[in-house]
């Protein structure tokens, strides 16, 4: 891997301000998914140098949570700078460990970046409220302070931007953080680890644990179940998220889940064909559709959709996939797992009567690439309308009405994200109201940036990421009385 800055390469974990290898000096590989290449070993930690990070974090807390928010948001503002000016370099390192276009992975170190300076301005608004008291000589005001020792699991599909949008805010709230990042992808973390010590963040204050799949639970029980710890903030499928937060449950910590969705992308007969068609694009095929906000059913009104299955199929047919350094649209799927998965949903589709109008199989890359798919004609019943798919395989529903899209959009656990598009005002409104999720969009393909709040209803989490409300998620509300006022 040529990077114009060797040092953001680290394969050792980072506690407590320095750089650390497993107790019994164990690592594992992390491959690059387009070749199945080894790109480094990384140190394997366990429980025990995972307890050593939690306790860095709580001997850092009292410095960092007392200086001003000031002080903290103008480190952050460097990692933020730092960040930018290595961009190049950390999309190289993200792309040969995730797959995604270097292009994609540069978009995402930007998109990561604003996290870190929208939250390093925000936390200086982490306003109280004085209340007026029942009690004449009394007065109750509320004060906002950081929750603590906090620890983060974050996913191989973001390895950059889920980190800087709860790092971010954790620190310039005043809180402590130990981050454990998904085995698959390491490398962009410890990088990530290297620019906050150049930026200033002292010791102890942001700590990476790294660890492989053998070692996840054992960490994560440690990271869950370390009495320091105050909260956990965790992006990934529903099915860890349920795990970890019951674990979280014996020592009542706060938690933050980000999980799985299962997003219908409604297009109406009013619908602007040519914008409905470019937002699919970028919301089921970015990725290769590993997001959890991707389109996981595409629901389209009968009296358009064989126009709309027309402009599709000649959009889709123009993807080209094939490896970070290319040219390519897409690149593979994150693993062997991943591939499986979403064969065996367009197969389990096919089965049930849905027809391949585009892809349906792996190109001749081989590996874990599949292409770009247009399956149409999918029945309610098929896996796709129930399952995450995690892949590029855009499933076509025909809907009648509206109270039809309404009732198949809304019959899922999940609540993530939603799309539709419409250009008849009275339905936008009502369709915002109807539609059981926690980020609905109309009439674009699109909505993460660090102004709007980022998150799940249902079985797709709990709470907000980004935003103003994000900070909130980082911060305990004390309520503070003052008595004894009368002479
Ligand atoms: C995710 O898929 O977890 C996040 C996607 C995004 O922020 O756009």
């Amino acid at each position: 891997m040529e990077l114009a800055d060797s040092e953001l390469l680290r394969t050792s974990a980072y506690i407590d301000g320095a750089w650390a290898d497993a107790h019994d000096g164990a690592t594992f590989a992390v491959y690059d998914p387009a070749t199945g290449v080894e790109v480094a070993q990384v140190a394997n930690l366990g429980e025990k140098e995972t307890q050593v990070a939690i306790e860095a974090a709580n001997t850092a807390l009292d410095d960092w949570r007392s200086r001003s928010a000031k002080e903290r948001g103008a480190i952050l503002h460097r990692w933020a700078e730092l960040i930018r000016d290595h961009a190049d370099d950390l999309a190289t390192i993200l792309s040969a460990e995730q797959g995604k276009p270097h292009r994609e992975a540069r978009g995402e170190i930007v998109y990561g970046t604003s996290f870190v300076d929208w939250f390093a301005e925000e936390a200086k608004r982490a306003y109280g409220e004085t209340i007026p008291s029942p009690v004449a000589d009394r007065r109750n005001i509320v004060v906002k302070q950081p929750i603590g020792v906090c620890v983060g699991i974050t996913p191989w599909n973001f390895p950059s931007s889920m980190i800087t949008r709860k790092v971010g805010p954790a620190l310039a709230a005043g809180c402590t953080m130990v981050l454990k990042p998904a085995e698959q992808t390491p490398l962009s973390a410890l990088a990530l680890a290297e620019l906050a010590e150049r930026a200033g963040v002292p010791p102890g204050v942001f700590s990476v644990v790294t660890t492989d799949a053998d070692g996840a639970p054992a960490v994560g029980r440690e990271l869950t179940g370390n009495p320091l710890v105050r909260k956990l903030s965790f992006t990934g499928s529903t099915e860890v998220g349920k795990l970890l937060m019951a674990q979280c449950a014996a020592g009542v910590k706060k938690v933050s889940l980000e999980l799985g969705g299962s997003a219908p992308y409604i297009v109406f007969d009013d619908a602007d064909l040519d914008a409905a068609v470019g937002g699919l694009l970028g919301c089921k095929f970015r990725n290769a559709g590993q997001t959890c906000v991707s389109a996981d059913r595409i629901l389209v009104q009968d009296a358009v959709y064989d126009e709309f299955v027309e402009r599709l199929t000649d959009a889709v047919s123009g993807l080209t996939p094939g490896p970070a350094t290319g040219k390519a649209d897409l690149g593979p799927l994150i693993d062997e797992q991943g591939l499986d998965k979403v064969r065996r949903h367009v197969e389990d589709a096919v089965s049930r009567g849905a027809k391949v109008i585009v892809g349906g199989s792996q190109p001749e890359l081989g590996g874990t690439f599949f292409s770009p798919t247009v399956l149409t004609e999918v029945p309610r019943d098929a896996l796709i309308m129930h399952e995450e798919t995690f892949g590029p395989v855009a499933g076509l529903v025909r809907f009648r009405d509206e109270d039809d899209a309404v009732s198949i959009a809304n019959d899922t656990s999940y609540g993530l994200a939603a799309y539709f598009f419409s250009r008849d005002v009275g339905r936008v409104w009502r369709m915002f109201e109807r539609l059981e999720f926690g980020m609905v969009n109309a009439n674009v393909g699109g909505m993460g940036n660090e102004a709007a709040p980022f998150g799940g209803v249902k079985e797709s989490g709990i709470g907000r990421e980004g935003s103003k409300y994000g900070l909130e998620e980082w911060l305990e509300i004390k309520s503070l009385t003052l008595g004894g006022l009368d002479d």
